[in-house]
């Protein structure tokens, strides 16, 4: 079995104010992810600088903080084998307008600038994420009764 991963997701305001919050939830417990965490929260502009810091001096980057710390967003920890992978690959691509129908962003979006969902974009990102919104005891271990036939 290939060693389990764990990812960072977030709905952001845009998805919450729309209602999108249980069809994310629904995609990513379909695939056989296991959610480890979830929280409500409504991130502080020192949080959204830290938390896309890679972005810093880019022109999109006051605009997108601007957007996720415009109201509440839910985030998530999602474990499985490839979970960074797949999680990314169920979002779809960053500009909606390019992403593959069927995805999250193609099917709830239209522009980059409000692309719904976050997901970490690698291992490194996700430890880093899940820090920056869960403390070690929000982050839970238990077994499901049908992961053996989800993960063979
Ligand atoms: P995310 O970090 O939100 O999961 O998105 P991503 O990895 O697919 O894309 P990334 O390059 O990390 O960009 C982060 C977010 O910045 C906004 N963005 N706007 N206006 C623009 O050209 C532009 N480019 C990026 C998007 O909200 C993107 O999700
Ligand atoms: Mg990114």
């Amino acid at each position: 079995m290939t060693p389990l991963e764990r990812t960072f997701c977030l709905v952001k305001p845009d998805g919450v104010q729309r209602g999108i919050v249980g069809e994310v939830l629904r995609r990513f417990e379909s695939r056989g992810l296991k959610l480890v965490g979830l929280k409500m929260v409504h991130i502080s502009r020192a949080i959204a600088e830290e938390y896309y810091a890679e972005h810093r001096g880019k022109p999109f980057f006051p605009g997108l903080v601007d957007y996720v710390t415009s109201g509440p967003a839910v985030a998530m920890l999602w474990e499985g084998e490839n979970a960074v992978v797949v999680v990314r690959k169920t979002m779809g691509a960053t500009d909606p307008a390019k992403a593959e129908p069927g995805t999250i962003r193609a099917d709830f979006g239209l522009t980059i600038s409000r692309n719904v969902v976050h997901g970490s974009d690698s291992i490194e990102s996700a430890n880093r994420e899940a820090a920056l919104f869960f403390k070690p005891d929000e982050i839970l271990a238990y077994d499901r009764a049908h992961d053996a036939w989800i993960q063979g």
